[in-house]
Formats: structure tokens, C-alpha cells, sequence
């Protein structure tokens, strides 16, 4: 009879950690990074949350740092994070760490999520910036406090894209200048 007991106190504790979302963000949220919690509805309050990068200017193969972390006194048990550009697509990129997997959106690694709902304090994760430009990016996260207690879509700084913008090196359009001159002036003696 104590065995038997036992084991329903096991399989309950099974359910119940399965209801708290420990398998991290399905793939309906890749688009409106919204967990699909029945008859909730996200915060619109200031999120007790922040999401930080190392950077907010990149050229080709930088490595970013991007941490959500919390600003007030609540953890949060579940995240998803993204890097999108100005047009909305999605940049892969991202490195995982402890308890993470990708998400797998429209590429493999454009989408970070948790896989055990503990609460955390931050996560903070390396992203390698596209080596051809893909124009300015920004790092879009939603944290779940609890199950009917969410942020989505909370923005990082924008990471400008230093060569389109020419933010960094004037150095390219120098070369171009100086190609077309010579181009032109080449042009010129015949
Ligand atoms: C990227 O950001 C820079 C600096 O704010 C801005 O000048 C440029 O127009 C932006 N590019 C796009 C495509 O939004
Ligand atoms: C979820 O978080 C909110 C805000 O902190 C809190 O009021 C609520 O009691 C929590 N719900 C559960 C089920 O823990």
C-alpha cells in the first residue's frame, strides 16, 4: 500500500513540473514570442526585467553578449530570446548555455529558450553577429514570471550596423572612391 502511495506522490510531482513549462518556448511563439498560456494575457506594466548587450555597434563576426536579467526582486522560471533586423527577420547567431536549446524558427539558431523552469536571477548568452550585413539589429526577449505572469517582446538597445551605416571604418567607400576614379580616368585616356 506505501509503495503504491509513493508512487502517485512521484507521478504528481512529475505532472506538476511538466505544467510549469519546463520544456521552454514552443514553436507557435517564434513569431509573437507569446507562451501559449491559456486565458492569460501579457503584462503591460514596465517588465521588472531588462535585456543588456555588450555592443550596440557590429561589423561582421563580433561576439555580443546579450543578458536578460531581473530589475526587481521576481526571478523568472521561463525566457525566449531573438535577434531581429529593422524588417523584422530573424538573425541567427546564438550561442546555448546550461539549460537552453535552440528553438529552431526559420533557422537553427535564431531562437533561444529554457528547458527547466527554476528561477533565475539572469542568462546571459554569446551571439555571433552575421559576417555580412543584415542592417541594424535589435535582441527582442520575453520572460515568464509564472504562468499567468509574462513580458513579451521587451527590446534591447539596437545594434547599429556599422558598415551600411558606415558607423566604424570609412575605409571601404575610400577603396570604392579611389577604384572609380581610376576607372573613370582610365576611361578618360582612351
Ligand atoms: C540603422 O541605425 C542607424 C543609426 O541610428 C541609422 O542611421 C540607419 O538609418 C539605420 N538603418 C536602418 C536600415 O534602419
Ligand atoms: C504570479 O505572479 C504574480 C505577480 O508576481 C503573483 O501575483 C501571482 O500570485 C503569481 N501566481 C502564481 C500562480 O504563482
Amino acid at each position: 500500500m506505501g509503495m503504491i502511495y509513493l508512487q502517485c506522490f512521484v507521478l504528481l510531482l512529475h505532472c506538476s513540473s511538466v505544467h510549469g513549462k519546463s520544456e521552454g518556448a514552443l514553436p507557435q511563439s517564434c513569431n509573437n514570442m507569446t507562451p501559449g498560456h491559456t486565458n492569460t494575457a501579457a503584462q503591460t506594466s514596465p517588465a521588472p526585467y531588462s535585456v543588456t548587450v555588450s555592443k550596440t555597434k557590429y561589423t561582421g563576426g563580433d561576439t555580443i553578449s546579450v543578458t536578460l536579467s531581473k530589475t526587481a526582486a521576481k526571478q523568472f522560471k521561463g525566457y525566449l530570446i531573438q535577434a531581429r533586423n529593422q524588417d523584422g527577420t530573424k538573425i541567427p547567431g546564438f550561442n546555448l548555455i546550461a539549460n537552453s536549446k535552440y528553438l529552431k524558427c526559420d533557422s537553427p539558431n535564431d531562437a533561444v529558450t529554457h528547458t527547466e523552469a527554476a528561477g533565475k536571477d539572469s542568462v546571459t548568452f554569446q551571439f555571433t553577429a552575421p559576417t555580412t550585413s543584415k542592417g541594424n539589429i535589435t535582441i527582442f526577449t520575453t520572460a515568464v514570471e509564472n504562468y499567468s505572469t509574462y513580458w513579451v517582446m521587451m527590446q534591447s538597445d539596437t545594434i547599429i550596423d556599422a558598415v551600411v551605416t558606415g558607423a566604424s571604418s570609412r575605409l571601404f567607400p575610400n577603396c570604392v572612391l579611389v577604384a572609380i576614379s581610376l576607372f573613370c580616368f582610365h576611361l578618360y585616356r582612351h
